[in-house]
Order: C-alpha cells, then structure tokens, then sequence
C-alpha cells in the first residue's frame, strides 16, 4: 500500500508566490490517496484563493482561529489531533519566526503548538531573506525540535534573483512527505565507509606534520547515515571526538594506516564518502630518535602519500564514491577538475580560509557538483548539512546503480 493511503495531511500555507504551487502538491497528494484539509494564513489568501483548495480536497479551507462556523465543523484543537503530519509550504520566513518562538496568533502557529503528528516545512523566499542568520538561527532551533526541513533550492527567483530559496518542486515534497510516513528509513541495508579527520605523518617520535581537520564533517555524516538505517564503518584520523551511536569506527594515524584500513574493508561498500584531510605527504623516513635541536637545519625529505580516495574509485568493483574538495577561490573549476581527475560520483566542495565554515567550525555550506549537474547546500549545522547531504547522494546513487 503506497505510504500516503489514508493518511490526514495538512498543508499549511503562508503568503508567498510560492503558494500557486501548494495546488499542485494538494493535488498530488490526493492522487497518492491521502486526505488532505489546507490551512490558509490570511496573507496567503492574497495570493491564491481558498476557493482553489476546497475545489481540490472537497473540504472547507480553514483561515481564522476565532471563526465560530469553522469551529463548529472541526475545532482547531480537533483539527490538530486529525492531523498524521502537517506540511507548511510555502513556509515563509515570517512564519518560520513565529513557529521558532512559539506564537499562537493564528491558526496555523496554534495548530503547530497543539499537535502532536511531525511537521515538515518547505520555506520559500528570497536568497537574502534565506540566508540570513535569523532564518537559519531559526530554523537549526526547529529542526532540533523534531521539524522536518524540505530544502529549497537554489534558482531563478520570483523577484528576479538567483539564489537559493525555491520552495522544493511539489513532486519531490511528495516524495519526501511518503518517506516520513514509511518504515524502511532511507539507507536501511546500505554499507558506507567514510573517512574523516587529518592524518598524521610522524617525522619523530614527538613531531608529527598534520592539519586543522576536526572531524566533525565526516562525523556528522557517520552518524546520519546511521540514524538513516546503514551500517556504517568510520576510519578516523587522531580527533577528540565521541564515536556516534551505532557507527564502527576505526582508529588509524597516518594516511598509510588509514589506505589500508579502507582497501582491507571495501569489499561490500555501497558509497564511500572521504572526508578525511589526508596529508598529501610524509617525511620519506621516520626518525627512531628524537632529533636533536642543533640538527634542526637538516632538511625533511618528503614522499608523497597514496591518494586513498582516487584508488577506491578507480577499483573495478567501486562503490558509490564522494570526495571532499576544500579550496579558497575558484571552487567550482578546482571541484569539477577533482571529479574528473580522481573519477568520482560526486565532490562536495567548501570553502576554506574564510571567516565561517570549514576545518574547525560547527558550521559549514557546500556546493555538490556531479558531471552534468551540481546543488548549493546553504550554510547550517554540521549535523543538519549530514543529513541534506546524504539526500543528495542517495538521490544520485539510487539510478547510478540501476544503469
Ligand atoms: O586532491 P585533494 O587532496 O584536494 O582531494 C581531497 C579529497 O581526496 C578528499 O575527499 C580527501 O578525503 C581525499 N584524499 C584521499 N587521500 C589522499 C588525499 C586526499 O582520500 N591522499
């Protein structure tokens, strides 16, 4: 039985030009058999008629809290308890802050405040609006209380704009809304192998040549995909940080430790996602001794190390490969020349060296790219980017298995 039989599902709408596409996904839904009831904020009536929803669903639209005909035919604490999950989209940045801080001033924040089924939200606005540190504040604070966040995405905008904050296509919503409402999560039965953090390259038994990697990027990944069902296998360079719950994880040094922990390992892996900072080279020898200060001025010859991430995807048998491109300027040219070089299904690029984001910071934004196609995932948590990030690889890993 299709996940959505059935199912009571509210659809939320704020006042966005994106509310003429919250027709086309009420409609959808009611093809895949769910029974829908629209929820209106009075701006959103100026962009679309409540007319045009109680034609699709064969319900009355519900606007105001206080309207006693509305109350009488389903009361707005009635009308949270009928709910299996409530969809608000578009979710305008307004409405976001109103959820964020707990108003009860309409009907749709008091719904939300009084129900128990999860909620999903689809915000749609202008790239800046989105952006911008309170949306983004607020929405990591909505996620934390069990939101479900469908993306938007990045595009021509209704204002003219380019950028990112097109509420997600009423098809893939959809999709997603099914997803919550199935059992099998989504990477239940997938083997992935990730690597994070820096590597160490022992010059001496004391000094060692390393970089700022934390780990928490290919942590957060680890842990996201264990909490989406795979199993999942982390070989780690030296972090200080926990190993998440339900991930195995390898303890290596160097990157030659960390290579073969991963060749010994990758029969079986699905997607391998490297998001170590492998150093690219070691000093040729390892001195048994401390060396002395008055032999300082000896120079350290270097030898370079394997590229671990190029050889699993050069393997016939490879899995799903995702690399990691850190780069200070010209991103996309230095991404897509990596994609091809080292032959992969996909790079994440980000930039380092600015003032937010990257090596050390719990906050990161990356841009996708993939031959012929590429994603912009704003900057947000390390935990929230996981999990976006991993809905795009199975996205392009599910038909890159299929041809
Ligand atoms: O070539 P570059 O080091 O910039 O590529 C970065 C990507 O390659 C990252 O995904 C990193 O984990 C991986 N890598 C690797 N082994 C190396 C160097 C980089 O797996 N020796």
């Amino acid at each position: 039985m299709p996940a959505l039989q059935n199912k009571q599902i509210i659809i939320a709408i704020c006042g966005s030009i994106a509310a003429y596409k919250a027709a086309e996904l009420v409609r959808r839904l009611g093809d895949l058999g769910a029974e829908v009831r629209v929820v209106m904020t009075r701006s959103a009536c100026e962009f679309i008629t409540p007319m045009t929803f109680q034609a699709l669903t064969h319900n009355p639209v519900h606007i105001d809290l206080l309207d006693p005909e509305a109350e009488a035919s389903m009361g707005h604490i009635e009308l949270a308890r009928w709910a299996d999950a409530i969809l608000i989209a578009p979710a305008s940045a307004n409405t976001l802050a109103r959820l964020t801080a707990g108003m009860a001033d309409d009907l749709l924040t008091t719904l939300a405040l009084a129900t128990s089924a999860p909620i999903a939200v689809a915000p749609a606005m202008n790239h800046l609006m989105w952006a911008n540190v309170a949306t983004q504040d607020n929405l990591t604070k909505l996620q934390q209380r069990g939101y479900t966040l469908f993306a938007p995405k990045h595009g021509q905008q209704a204002c003219g704009e380019v950028g990112e904050g097109r509420m997600m296509e009423p098809t893939e919503q959809a999709d997603r809304l099914s997803q919550l409402f199935s059992h099998t999560p989504a990477m239940k039965g997938l083997k992935i192998m990730v690597t994070a953090g820096p590597t160490y390259e022992d010059i001496d038994p004391v000094r060692y040549i390393g970089n700022r990697s934390s780990g928490k990027m290919g942590y957060a990944i680890a842990a996201a995909a264990a909490r989406q069902g795979a199993d999942v296998l982390l070989v780690s360079g030296p972090v200080a940080l926990e190993v998440p719950a339900g991930v195995t994880c390898e303890k290596v040094r160097s990157a030659r430790e960390m290579n073969h922990a991963v060749l010994t390992q990758l029969k079986g892996i699905d997607i391998f996602i490297a998001a170590a900072a492998v150093a690219d080279f070691r000093p040729v020898t390892t001195s048994e001794q401390k060396i002395k200060k008055g032999d300082a001025e000896q120079a350290i010859t270097l030898v370079a190390n394997p590229d671990i991430l190029a050889t699993v995807a050069q393997q016939e048998k490879a899995p799903f490969t995702v690399g990691f491109a850190a780069e200070t300027q010209d991103i996309e040219h230095y991404a897509r020349g990596k994609l091809e070089a080292k032959q992969l299904n996909m790079i994440c690029a980000n930039r380092v060296g600015g003032a937010k984001g990257g090596f050390e910071d719990d906050q990161n934004a990356l841009e996708l790219y993939w031959q012929g196609g590429g994603e912009r995932l704003s900057m947000s948590e390390k935990n929230v980017l996981a999990e976006k990030l991993l809905a795009k690889v199975i996205s392009r890993y599910r038909p890159a298995i299929k041809s």
